[in-house]
């Protein structure tokens, strides 16, 4: 008997008996402890709790082996029972079983008879023991795993990323919520299905591709589903051997970045577009005269190198748009303001566009101008120049020839207002809200023939927000376009020179 030796309670009336179980018992290495009847043996019991074995008499005053037998067993399933009686029937013997004995020894014994049942009751505790441990630990690790495994479900299952998982006979066997909204047609399939029932040819490819591959490779895709683009990364999934067992992909929803990429190309295109055309007319210009197709004319000199002038002015300013767009991007744009009256600023605006607008016949005038000096702001001139030359661009580029574009300024209370008015084409209410999203533009079969880059009202919004005016529209399909520009004003000034601020009451003479 290796380790711990086990404790045995010895429960007996008669002390020689108790005496002689004590000692049969303690010379084999147990440790003993004893007890005069049904009650005390109960206590001690209660007490102690580390009793591996009771031996207790049937017959006891108080309470008799048969009921103490039963408390115990309440307290302990495991505790080993063993009966002693001077009065042996099989009948005690079956109800002493019933009450959770384990054995059953007739008076008188001797110390073989007593030990026996002892060392095959405690061998048996020990293996019921050892079996319940097994027991215990198997379904903690099953519960364990449960829980693992819920666990990893959950995550798959809350991850935006589409994520399935494809065996070796191509069916379907695991799909998380993102995959199931991502790829419509197996949200209702029952798993595993095969993977046809998905509708995704691209998917079946990327997967029999890495299914038929000689070497395991990881593949990545851009697939198309619906009006959604997504990376595809598939990989096999490997374990032992060189035969996938299938394949796991997941799919990532990149339509944003591939329309950011498609606007950026279209982007890079546009401005390409509109760099190339000025310059090819200035090299045009430039190259007539060095040919000397102007001879001597000096006014015809004067008029070609003025065109050039124009288109070189137009060519810069779009330029400064761009690098204006990319300096408020990157919060590096400082705003040099000082006072500014806008009329001139207005004029200054509408004259480099005169040009533009003549070659398509539209009458470009300025109504309502206010008197020098009324409408005056705190801005930044370049942003300003870049505002109103904006405004009246696109008012010219979506007008159609012959029609009219006009300028009107006027001061209300403590702004400044300007706008903008054309005969032109028009903007649909839905597309009203977008125009001044940087890189939009309206798509029909007039604007496909303007060339632009869609920056110009992005570049009007954020310069007149930087000072803390607003832009709006008003507008409808084939009636023409009015954009409004509001910018706080700076106060006029009185007749005798000194300003007044037309936020306070007059003031009496
Ligand atoms: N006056 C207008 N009348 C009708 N549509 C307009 C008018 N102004 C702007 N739009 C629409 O709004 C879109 C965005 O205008 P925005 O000025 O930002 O870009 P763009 O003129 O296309 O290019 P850019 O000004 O950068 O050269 C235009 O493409 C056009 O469809
Ligand atoms: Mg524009």
């Amino acid at each position: 008997m290796g380790g711990v030796p086990a404790r045995i309670l010895v429960v007996d009336d008669e002390p020689g008996m108790r005496e002689g179980c004590r000692r049969v018992l303690a010379a084999e290495g147990y440790e003993v402890e004893c007890a005069a009847d049904g009650l005390e043996g109960l206590e001690i019991f209660k007490a102690k709790r580390n009793f591996s074995a009771v031996l207790a008499d049937l017959k006891m005053p108080r309470m008799g082996g048969m009921e103490l037998a039963e408390e115990i067993r309440r307290l302990d399933e495991d505790v080993v029972l063993i009966v002693i009686t001077a009065y042996a029937t099989i009948e005690t013997a079956v109800e002493a079983t019933k009450r959770g004995a384990y054995g059953y020894v007739p008076k008188p014994f001797t110390p073989d008879e007593i030990l026996l049942p002892v060392r095959n009751g405690l061998e048996r505790r020990a293996l019921a023991l050892e079996a319940k441990r097994l027991r215990e630990e198997r379904e903690r690790s099953l519960a364990a795993l449960a829980g693992e495994r819920s666990k990893t479900a959950t995550i798959i299952n809350c991850m935006t990323d589409g994520v399935i998982v494809v065996n070796a006979e191509q069916k379907l066997v695991l799909r998380n919520s993102a995959a199931a909204r991502m790829l419509p047609a197996i949200a209702p399939l029952a798993l595993p299905a095969p993977l046809s029932e998905a509708r995704c040819p691209d998917i079946e490819s990327v997967i029999d591709e890495i299914m038929a591959g000689a070497e395991p490779a990881i593949v990545s895709r851009e697939i198309a589903i619906g009006d959604s683009t997504y990376m595809a990364n598939a990989s096999p999934v490997m374990e032992g051997g060189t035969k996938p067992l299938g394949v796991v992909a997941v799919l990532r929803d990149v339509t944003a970045l591939k329309k950011l990429d498609i606007a950026k190309s279209m982007f890079v295109s546009m401005v390409a577009h509109e760099i190339k055309n000025p310059l090819a007319a200035i090299e045009g210009y430039l190259n007539a005269v060095l040919a000397g197709s102007v001879g001597g004319d000096a006014e015809k000199l004067r008029a070609i190198l003025e065109r050039c002038s124009v288109r070189a002015r137009a060519l810069r300013q779009m330029v400064l748009d761009l690098l204006n767009i990319s300096a408020i991007q990157a919060g590096r744009f400082m705003l040099k303001r000082s006072r500014l009256d806008v009329k001139p600023l207005l004029v200054e605006a509408f004259e480099n566009l005169r040009d533009k607008a003549a070659a398509k016949r539209i009458s470009l005038s300025m109504e309502r101008m206010p008197a020098d000096g009324e409408c005056e702001i705190l801005g930044d001139r370049d942003a300003m120049l870049s505002v109103f030359g904006n405004l009246a661009d696109n008012a010219i580029k979506y007008t159609p020839e012959g029609g009219c574009v006009s300028v009107a300024a006027a001061r209300s209370g403590d702004f400044v207002l300007v706008s903008v008015r054309d005969t032109g084409i028009g903007i649909k209410p839905e597309d009203k809200a977008r125009i001044f999203e940087e890189f939009y533009r309206v798509r029909n079969e007039f604007t496909s023939k303007v060339p632009g880059t869609g920056l110009g009202l992005a570049l009007v919004k954020k310069l007149v927000e930087m000072h803390q005016g607003s832009v709006s529209v008003e507008s409808a399909p084939g009636k023409g376009s009015v954009f409004t520009v509001s910018l706080p004003a700076v106060p006029p000034p009185d007749s005798s020179g000194k300003r007044i601020d037309s936020r306070s009451d007059p003031q009496p003479a």
